[in-house]
């Protein structure tokens, strides 16, 4: 229980405007969850699955039109419309609360309004901050469970002090006896709003991922980068991992790619260069500040994964695959006869019968994907068999390098690194990737997607870069450097030309011997890339071709694509940072420079 008053009158004044049935404060116990879980059973929502193959875990199928982030239903309501910026959704708040009251009122009718207290970060760490998220969904409680610190633990370290309200409803009230279905949403009336200034998160008609567990993109990100911005520090888009040299040597590295791009996958990478070890401190979400020596320290705010089921395997993420064995939530994969989950890639051979993720009967000449492409397993971080044993550390992990990628088929080297900060910070600006399935929209289109965080920075993106370039100003030589990588090239059949997963611990290696000052690199107009021989390359076959696609500075290419990348700053008009603009004209300086000596 609490005595926090800012908490009680909160609670009371959204239980009278959403008017649930009952008042549920979450303690995060165990035998909570587990009853929780049985009703969801019970109402068809939950597939208990296979006790000896998925100890302690369920399937979930979602509505067909509940299945990802909605980036166009997502609002920064900040009291002026430039403080959110060209690159997000605004409305003004008092506009936005009064259409959302709207909606809220009532919207819990016949159903539990659960109370979850959570800690992004160690419960009682200084860098740990404090939500407390109000929803109508038992998935939702379950998920957070695991995705973050929750329950009375929370409440007794949240004492008196302030905390981020997260108001969430699903938006199906059961009035006028209407039954329950498996998924309840409000399909056609999603909102996804932040109140950066208020540091408030209200969140309707969706229950799924980013958009339903608010401590995740909501909070970790969007509000928290506002958090970041007034009091010098970062929240992005990254992964964290330790990596290990054969001589026993640590460095830590975070890395930034849109969703659905590699991070969970690098976070807990195999390597296959021998000697080599990576350990995961995070996977999706990191919180960076300076440390005493100056250094950028960072934290992973979650205590769980939140990672695309589709694609992992044994082959491509072992790590993953045991993290997810036992205690996990299955979101929209597929169920085997025997009870147990299956997706795309998962093994070799697709089982000969399934029951896809709308529940119909599935089998490999269906022609239909068995599990959809964004599904989902919720996982305990701790059963991650590399979770680094300092994943919790209130004061973080000092980081080497931050390392920037997309999908590009084409342009972007294997490996780049900046030569400056301000360098390394316009290439996150301008980075592309092509869109996934992680969000609704169309697959496959390519867009500028900066630092990752397109769709999650809470306030004005070229404030935010402005944001970056101080802290490289604060920080100077102690500063991570910075890597634009990309594991997506392909050749003009539409082959990939690398490998990928377990083999980017090359380039892992390569990053980590720059940063001890052991690789060689060459000076290209783009950036400094690998010297012929300093990527390891031993043991993988691969034709010389390839790899003069992959570690060659197409001038031509990005020639070609600075009008698109004009275009892109254009949209920041006079708040693009001076330095920004001066990396680009550079650029193209050098870009020209080098066509005229190749003609
Ligand atoms: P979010 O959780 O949405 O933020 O995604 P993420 O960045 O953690 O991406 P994740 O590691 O889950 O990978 C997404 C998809 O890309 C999966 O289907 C992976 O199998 C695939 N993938 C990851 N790394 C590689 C790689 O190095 N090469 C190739 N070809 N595919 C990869
Ligand atoms: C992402 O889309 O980047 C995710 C999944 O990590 S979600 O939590 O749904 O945002
Ligand atoms: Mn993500």
């Amino acid at each position: 229980m609490t005595e926090n008053k800012k908490l009680i009158d909160w609670v009371d004044q959204m239980a009278s405007m959403c008017k649930p049935d009952s008042v549920h404060w979450c303690d995060g116990s165990e035998s909570e969850y587990d009853a929780m879980a049985q009703k969801l059973v019970q109402a068809g929502a939950f597939i208990k699955l296979n006790e000896a193959k998925h100890p302690n875990s369920y399937l979930c199928w979602s509505d067909p039109a509940d299945v990802a982030r909605v980036e166009d239903r997502t609002f920064i309501c900040s009291q002026k419309q430039e403080d959110a910026g060209p690159t997000n959704n605004w409305c003004d708040p008092s506009e936005m609360k009064t259409r959302l009251t709207g909606l809220f009122t009532g919207a819990m009718r016949g159903r539990t309004m659960y109370i979850i207290p959570f800690s992004m970060g160690p419960v009682g760490s200084p860098i740990a901050r404090i939500g407390v998220q109000l929803t109508d969904s038992p998935y939702v409680v379950c998920n957070m469970r695991i995705m973050t610190r929750i329950g009375q633990p929370v409440l007794d370290t949240l004492g008196n002090e302030d905390f981020v309200p997260c108001l969430h409803s699903v938006g199906y009230p059961l009035t006028d006896g209407k039954k329950d279905v498996r998924w309840p949403c409000d399909a056609k009336n999603k909102y996804i709003c932040h109140f950066p200034e208020t540091r408030e998160i209200w969140s309707y008609g969706s229950g799924y991922g980013g958009n339903a567990l608010l401590g995740k993109k909501c909070f970790a990100l969007r509000i928290a980068s506002a958090m970041a911005r007034d009091q010098g520090w970062l929240a992005e888009h990254m992964l964290i991992l330790k990596l290990t040299s054969p001589q026993g040597e640590v460095k830590y590295i975070a890395g930034a790619f849109p969703s659905a791009c590699g991070k969970t996958n690098l976070a807990m990478l195999t390597p296959t260069i021998p000697g080599w070890k990576v350990e995961t401190v995070g996977d999706d979400i990191a919180w960076m500040r300076f440390g005493p020596d100056n250094r950028l320290y960072a934290i992973n705010p979650e205590a769980g994964f939140f990672g695309v089921a589709p694609g992992t395997s044994m082959s491509t993420n072992a790590n993953a695959m045991a993290a997810l064995a036992k205690n996990s939530i299955f979101t929209n994969c597929a169920l085997t006869d025997d009870n147990g989950v299956w997706w795309e890639q998962m093994t070799p051979e697709p089982p000969a019968h399934l029951k896809d993720w709308h529940g119909r009967d599935w089998a490999p000449n269906t022609g239909v994907k068995a599990a959809h492409p964004n599904a989902r397993f919720t996982a305990p971080a701790a059963q991650c068999p590399v979770i680094a044993p300092e994943w919790e550390d209130p004061q973080g992990v000092p980081i080497s390098a931050i390392l920037f990628g997309g999908r590009r088929a084409g342009v972007v080297p294997l490996v780049n690194e900046a030569p400056t900060w301000q360098y390394g910070t316009f290439l996150g600006s301008i980075m592309s990737s092509e869109k996934t399935a992680a969000a609704a929209g169309k697959v496959g289109e390519l867009r500028r997607d900066p630092m990752a965080m397109l769709p999650f920075c809470g306030y004005h993106m070229a404030d935010y870069w402005a944001h970056w370039l101080e802290m490289g100003n604060k920080g100077g030589d102690h500063m991570p450097r910075i890597y634009y990588v990309n594991w997506f090239r392909k050749d003009i059949t539409g082959r990939l030309i690398w490998p990928g997963y377990g083999e980017n611990s090359r380039v892992l290696k390569w990053v980590f011997e720059r940063c001890a000052g052991k690789a060689d690199a060459v000076q290209t107009p783009i950036g400094n890339l690998p010297a012929p021989g300093s990527l390891d390359m031993t043991g993988l076959n691969i034709s010389s071709n390839d790899l003069k696609q992959l570690l060659t500075a197409d001038t031509q290419g990005w020639l070609a694509e600075i009008p698109d990348i004009k275009k892109h700053y254009a949209k920041f008009g006079d708040k693009l940072p001076q330095g920004l603009r001066q990396e680009l004209t550079n650029l193209e300086q050098r870009l020209t420079a080098a066509k005229r000596m190749s003609a």
